[in-house]
């Protein structure tokens, strides 16, 4: 077994390392989520919860997990590791709750590859919900085990798979690194070529009035800010793990600061023009076909799957729109799976030393295995409904939350991370930065976890009366947490805990200015 010391993987160039961060925040996330919760929190108004979760949370979280990436230059469990051995449970839940969200992740990239083609030819004909969810998914009436499968579903999902794996075990720089530098250039076109015809559609400015026009009563309720931070979280790939394990490929003079800030806007400027993009599209449909706009607005899977097709069908040129926006999805969703996939490939690497293409195989093949085993079935659109939710609810932002109280209350390591931060960055992180990290972002975070479990136990979530997927959804999450405990009691060997390690970044010793 390969367990002997090697230099770990780098990033070829800073543009290199940003591209990824920025292929990893910009997902599904920014071009579904954002518009939708947007115009469900006050609309124009949102924009400033929005913005103060990014200056107080967002940023903040990404430079630390930047930090906490080069400072250890190691994937989240053995980063938390080198702080403390217990910490490391924060790692593994962080690895378990990636596992959980490539394997559903994949299957809406699937679905969207598919819908690519079926854009040609508006293949849904006249009723695009009844195409989603009958034809194209063959969902079940009602949550419950899975009894058949979805071919339809499948292909594209092997062919996902192939591709994300293929790419992970070509390495960091050859295969990641050179990915985005294709992927996010591409994105960047087909997304500026929609937004320019979204905009120019009759009834554009409709859409843009829907979204823009504030509703600043919005602004007084718990729920809107709650919505806010976690837009911010889940769009910039905060708090899973991701952004320690891509620093952790950083050389150690590279500026984090500058970098988190550039990644940051970049990827809330996207979001911005994604909403701008959807809503005047929604604006067009609402002026074609006589309904208010707020009646076209459906949360993810219904406004790309289903509002979607059925502007495609009324416009001129509707196929190339439809490849333009699914393709989109693709590109962008495929930049993030890369980097949700990573975590769990670097962890196991850190772990046990075995080289990357074995561990892609085994561990990036199993994560796989279980996404096309368990979603390309009748039952398989509720289960991913039940881990989405539950996952994001109380395992991204529970973990976050955990992972800042241990590092900046419990093992008090805002003062190092800050100087290694500042040795090397153009711009000086100062008081505000542990302030926000030590005060701001637990209590809203605190806040959020007992605002959504009494929503979860008020409303049942989703209203599923049968229990179904509000339990499935309990078994995931708590899962996660339990894996991270379980992986954390197995003794590591030493020469498995030195793999990679270089001899400047031995555990605790500060970064004493560029060199
Ligand atoms: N940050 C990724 C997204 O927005 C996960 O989809």
């Amino acid at each position: 077994m390969a367990t002997q010391p090697r230099a770990r993987e780098q990033w070829g160039t800073r543009a290199g390392f940003l591209m990824a961060a920025i292929g990893s925040a910009i997902g599904l996330g920014n071009i579904w989520r954002f518009p939708s919760e947007a115009y469900k929190n006050g609309g124009g108004a949102f924009l400033l919860p929005y913005l103060i979760a990014l200056l107080t949370a967002g940023l903040p979280l990404l430079i630390l997990e930047y930090t906490i990436g080069r400072r250890y230059r190691k994937s989240p469990p053995a980063a938390y590791r080198r702080m403390s051995g217990p910490a490391q449970v924060i790692g593994w839940w962080q690895v378990a709750i990636c596992f959980v969200i490539a394997t559903y992740y994949a299957v809406i990239l699937a679905w969207a590859v598919r819908y690519v083609g079926f854009s040609v030819g508006e293949q849904w004909g006249d009723d695009p919900d009844a195409f989603f969810f009958g034809d194209f998914l063959r969902a079940a009436e009602q949550p419950g085990w899975i009894s058949s499968y979805v071919g339809g579903v499948f292909w594209p999902l092997v062919l996902i798979w192939i591709a994300v794996l293929a790419i992970l075990a070509l390495g960091v720089r050859r295969g990641i690194e050179v990915a985005n530098k294709i992927f996010i250039p591409l994105l960047v076109v087909f997304f500026a070529a929609l937004v320019i015809r979204a905009v120019t559609l009759e009834g554009a400015a409709t859409g843009l009035n829907a979204l823009f026009t504030p509703d600043w009563g919005a602004l007084t309720q718990g729920s809107v800010w709650v919505a806010a931070y976690g837009q911010i979280f889940f769009s910039l790939s905060i708090g899973f793990g991701i952004m320690i394990t891509y620093a952790s490929y950083l050389r150690r003079r590279a500026d984090l600061t500058g970098s988190a800030l550039v990644a940051g806007f970049a990827n809330s400027s996207f979001e911005i023009l994604a909403g701008i993009g959807v809503f005047a599209t929604l604006g067009f449909l609402s002026v074609s076909s006589g309904t208010p706009v707020e009646e076209t607005v459906t949360s993810g899977i219904g406004l790309a799957f289903v509002a979607f097709p059925a502007v495609i069908s009324s416009m001129p040129l509707g196929g190339l729109f439809g490849v333009l926006f699914f393709g989109s999805l693709v590109i962008a969703g495929l930049t993030s799976l890369i980097s949700i996939v990573e975590v769990v490939v670097a962890a196991v690497q850190d772990r046990t030393g075995i080289g990357r293409v074995p561990v892609v195989l085994g561990v990036g093949g199993l994560v796989a295995l279980v996404s096309i085993l368990v979603y390309p079935t009748d039952g398989g659109l509720y289960l991913l409904d039940a881990a989405d939710h539950f996952i994001n609810q109380y395992g991204i932002a529970l973990a976050a939350l955990v992972a800042l109280i241990v590092v900046v209350w419990v093992l008090r390591k805002l003062p190092v991370l800050q100087k290694d931060a500042d040795a090397t960055s153009a711009i000086r992180l100062g008081a505000w930065w542990r302030v926000a990290l030590g005060v701001v972002t637990p209590l809203v975070l605190g806040w959020m976890m007992i605002d959504s479990l009494r929503t979860e136990f008020d409303e049942n979530y989703a209203g599923y009366s049968t229990g179904f997927v509000f339990w499935a959804g309990w078994a995931v999450a708590l899962g996660a947490l339990a894996f991270g405990v379980l992986a954390s009691l197995i003794p590591w060997k030493r020469d498995a805990e030195l793999v990679g390690v270089e001899p400047e970044a031995a555990p605790d010793a500060p970064v004493e200015g560029k060199h």
